[in-house]
């Protein structure tokens, strides 16, 4: 859940680790650091807090000016991270780079072992300086080193002594021109230009440099030179193509926006186009994935559906669901990786197991993923990074097309996902024979229709600011719906929590009066989601009339206002009559403006929320 840099070429060391470390600092703010080699020795500058924090720290020093560093002949050499803490709290001191000896490196990971080896270590007079498990490799490596091995090998030789999840990116003064990088469980990619090399987290860290990336394996070692890689995996030398990624520089950018939520949050209509693009065939009701690799024959014999998901992609997941219940008349489990991979699931090889994540990296759903494959499930991701562990290892893959998600709260990603589950639904669906001719065409053509009606929905920005004003002082919200819709309170209560720290609770609308109508006084607004032609309607306006008998303000957001809601309603939030299919992608708009507008009154870090991080690589 940390984000690492390493850096060989003849740039200037310093821009290029805290240009990339910005892009990644979405993986972890509460610390961070850089390391370069200078005159043959180590120069690290660590700080407690965000990036900015360590940036002024080297401008006061006057490093950012510099430039003159290089380590050997026309080779500049440097490693920096950005912590999510794990393993002792955040300070200078636990923050990364960490030193032993000849050795300095960033660990992205958990070294599960760590109180063995460091028992271990300390007997041989190693002097720990931090809370961190991440200090041992560097002790580990170091003492490989002076007994003689090269920085790969000792690299290797440590990695075999440590249990857990590493990305690993190590620099020696024994090797000044080189780093090495160790990978397991945990992501790291590499950019190689003919004359440098750049090492990352993540994409959108090095994409301003080049767009062809290797993507290490686990198991990987990579020896890293100026310009060149060579990598090996299980003691033999491995040959890798670069993956060639078509996102520009520019979509990692703010592009004019305050935060990249709100960006990202206007990105949705453009970003549905994307995923629809080259998907669907309106002639011949039809629906295309390139990289699904099942036949119609494979798809018929489908038995079983299991969705797992963490996070707002598990409230994708939900929908999903309903999806295709509706369309494919298929049994459908929904659950939260977390929890199922842990409870030896019943899986065999008529069940289609479906992995839905952002960032292909969320280790409780590749956990998951894991188990699906062991145990002969045909496997699937609706992922939004192509080259990601989840995507690869799933073999098939329906790629979101969002484009790079750098807020920590989703939003884009998640109405991708949603469109994905749709158009799964309407191939299940196909496949099966489980529609009439019309009712195929008539769906395609509504999502054909869904980039203008998310449009409209964003029309109604400006009336959602007013009202995250006038609740932005409440201590908890109800987000209440139904069916199709009860996926979107959640991820409406979710996504006011993550970024502005009210409590909110997400509710079938059902459930209300077996238990949460206790919350409800004059002071707890209740967001009611509901569509007026959903088969659903009557019930959620019971619901809501509950609630407004307890004096709560309620917030509708629907399709269409009629003169009931609003002598009911506090406020009214409708977008315009849109099929009831395409409610959950459409309404979801207006709960995440009412979330991020509430964070703005707020004033806390809406693109960086308190204690988050945007890939949660650890269990
Ligand atoms: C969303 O706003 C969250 N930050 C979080 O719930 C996220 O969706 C979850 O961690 C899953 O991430 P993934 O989609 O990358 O697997």
């Amino acid at each position: 859940m940390c984000g690492i840099v390493g850096y060989i070429g003849k740039r200037p060391v310093l821009p290029v680790l805290l240009g990339g470390l910005e892009k990644l600092e979405y993986r972890g703010y509460d610390s961070a650091g850089v390391s370069e080699i200078v005159n043959a020795q180590f120069e690290v500058m660590r700080a407690e807090g965000k990036l900015a924090k360590l940036k002024n720290l080297l401008s006061e020093n006057g490093k950012l000016a510099a430039g003159e560093n290089k380590s050997a002949e026309g080779v500049n050499i440097g490693i920096g991270h950005t912590r999510w803490a794990t393993h002792g709290r955040p300070s200078e001191t636990n923050a990364h780079p960490h030193l032993a000896g000849k050795v300095c490196l960033v660990h992205n990971g958990i070294i599960e072992n760590y109180v063995e080896l460091k028992a271990q270590l300390t007997a041989t007079k190693c002097v720990f300086k931090s809370e961190t498990d991440s200090e041992i490799a560097a002790h580990l490596i170091n003492s490989h080193i002076e007994q003689g091995l090269g920085l790969f090998a000792a690299t290797k030789t440590a990695c075999s002594e440590m249990q857990g999840s590493y990305a690993l990116v190590v620099m020696s003064l024994s090797e000044p021109d080189k780093l090495v990088v160790a990978k397991n469980a945990t992501p790291v990619i590499v950019g190689i230009t003919p004359d440098e090399s750049f090492i990352a987290s993540d994409i959108p860290a090095i994409l301003e440099y080049t767009r062809d990336f290797y993507v290490l394996e686990d198991g990987d070692f990579a020896e890293i030179s100026r310009g060149a890689i060579k990598i090996e995996h299980e003691g033999v030398a491995a040959e890798r193509k670069p993956i060639t990624i078509a996102w520009d520089p520019i979509t990692a950018e703010k592009g004019g926006f305050e935060h990249f939520m709100l960006k990202e949050i206007h990105e949705q209509p453009r970003v549905v186009m994307e995923t629809l693009r080259g998907r669907l065939d309106q002639e011949h009701s039809n629906v295309h994935f390139d990289d699904v690799f099942f036949s119609d024959d494979d798809f018929a014999k489908i038995e079983r559906i299991v969705i797992v998901a963490c996070g707002t992609a598990w409230h994708a997941a939900l929908t999903t669901k309903f999806y295709i219940e509706k369309f494919a008349r298929m049994p459908v489990d929904v659950d939260y990786a977390s929890e199922f991979r842990y409870r030896n699931p019943l899986l065999n090889d008529k069940t289609l197991f479906i992995a839905i994540s952002q960032s292909g990296e969320t280790a409780d759903t590749l956990g998951a993923l894991q188990i699906a494959i062991e145990k002969g499930a045909k496997t699937l991701a609706i992922c939004n990074v192509v080259g990601s562990t989840i995507a690869r290892r799933a073999g098939n893959i329906i790629n979101t097309q969002a484009g790079p998600e750098i807020s920590v709260a989703s939003t884009k990603a998640f109405v991708t996902q949603l469109v994905a589950g749709y158009l799964l639904a309407l191939k299940l669906a196909l496949v099966r024979n489980t529609l009439s001719a019309d009712e195929l065409a008539n769906y395609i053509d509504q999502v054909v229709h869904l980039p203008k009606w998310l449009t409209a929905a964003l029309g109604q920005e400006d009336k959602i600011k007013d009202l995250a004003q006038e609740f932005s002082k409440s201590f908890n919200f109800l987000y209440l719906a139904r069916g199709l819709l009860y996926p979107i309170a959640l991820e409406g209560a979710l996504k006011l929590k993550e970024i502005s720290y009210i409590h909110a609770e997400g509710y079938p609308a059902g459930e209300m009066k077996h238990g949460p109508i206790a919350l409800i006084t004059e002071e707890t607004p209740v967001v009611v989601v509901l569509g007026h032609d959903d088969g659903n309607y009557e019930k959620a306006m019971s619901n809501l009339t509950e609630a407004v008998a307890r004096k709560a303000k309620i917030i509708a957001v629907t399709d269409l206002e009629n003169a009931h809601l609003s002598k009911l309603a506090h406020r009214v939030i409708a977008v315009g009559d849109i099929p009831s299919q395409m409610l959950p992608i459409v309404l979801v708009i207006p709960l995440q403006l009412l979330a991020y507008y509430t964070a703005i009154c707020r004033e806390t870090d809406v693109d960086q929320p308190r204690n988050l991080a945007k890939s949660v690589t650890v269990e």
